[in-house]
């Protein structure tokens, strides 16, 4: 049995420190430690470092736990305990000089999240929420938003590395909207998650994205009292690539006039 509560403490510590090694890293950072690994798709060797760190540091916190991690530091097996981590979420304004970007770590037991913690160094802001315990952004409280419609609605979403043909047709889609609502792309999608936990914005979605990316913000988001569906509107949101993140109120409107745009899901 492990002490969650015991645990949850350290993940916040362990992502703090590690988000405070990204911006240090930042600051320092050179054309020549910036790699592609596809078109628009940026990686550096921080990536790796922070990766590193997480897994040593999280693999003492659980014997035995194993990892499913963005840069492959340690090959995936199955587990009781897996710990689903992005050591840098939002590469692409890293490399820029450009904020947010966040650590993003998640801990899932029998394939259930029970942990998710998410660290904004830059701003100093903590998202975390363990299960039965409470949710909080710097240890207060928070809920989602009260916003019903589209309208007058402040959406996140994201473009996709691969943007295959039903992505490009759910961005058409949200176009359709743009004189009704506001939308971002902040570039990382584990903060973009947990700013519709704590009410800053409506809704989010993306197709496209990894567990490491959504692993995290959607448990927070869960226990913030939100709503996340795959497209079809089941709970495969986490290995499916396909999320719609909402405050629950509005993700019906969603669904109907973005991701199926009056198509009946196949
Ligand atoms: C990316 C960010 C971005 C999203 C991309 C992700 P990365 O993660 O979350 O917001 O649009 O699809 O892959 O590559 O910066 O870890
Ligand atoms: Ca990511
Ligand atoms: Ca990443």
């Amino acid at each position: 049995m492990i002490d969650i509560n015991k645990i949850r403490n350290n993940v916040e510590q362990i992502a703090c420190s590690t988000g405070e090694f990204l911006k240090e890293q930042q600051a320092q950072l050179h054309q020549s430690d910036i790699e592609l690994k596809g078109t628009r798709n940026f990686v550096t060797h921080i990536d790796t470092e922070a990766e590193k760190m997480l897994v040593k540091k999280l693999g003492e916190l659980i014997p035995g736990a194993t990892f499913l991690t963005e840069e492959g530091t340690v090959t995936y097996v199955d587990g009781q305990y897996t710990w689903i981590i992005d050591p840098l979420d939002g590469t692409t304004n890293y490399v820029h000089g450009d904020t947010p970007f966040s650590v993003s770590v998640a801990l899932m037991k029998d394939r259930e999240i029970i942990l998710g913690v998410v660290y904004d160094p830059v701003a100093d802001e903590l998202f975390s929420a363990s299960a039965k315990g409470k949710v909080t952004l710097n240890g207060n409280s928070f809920k989602t938003s009260l916003h019903q419609t589209l309208t007058n609605g402040y959406i996140g979403f994201g473009i996709p590395y691969s943007l295959d043909d039903r992505g490009e047709k759910i961005l058409k889609n949200a176009a359709g909207q743009f004189r009704k609502c506001s939308f971002r792309i902040k570039g990382s999608a584990a903060i973009e998650i947990c700013y519709v936990a704590c009410g800053r914005s409506d809704a989010y979605f993306h197709s496209g994205l990894s567990p490491w990316d959504v692993a995290a913000g959607t448990f927070i988001l869960e226990c913030a009292g939100g709503t996340c569906t795959d497209f079809s509107g089941g709970r495969n949101y986490i290995f499916n690539k396909e999320l719609v993140a909402s405050n629950g109120k509005i993700h019906q409107e969603i669904m109907d006039k973005i991701i199926n745009n009056g198509e009946t899901n196949p």
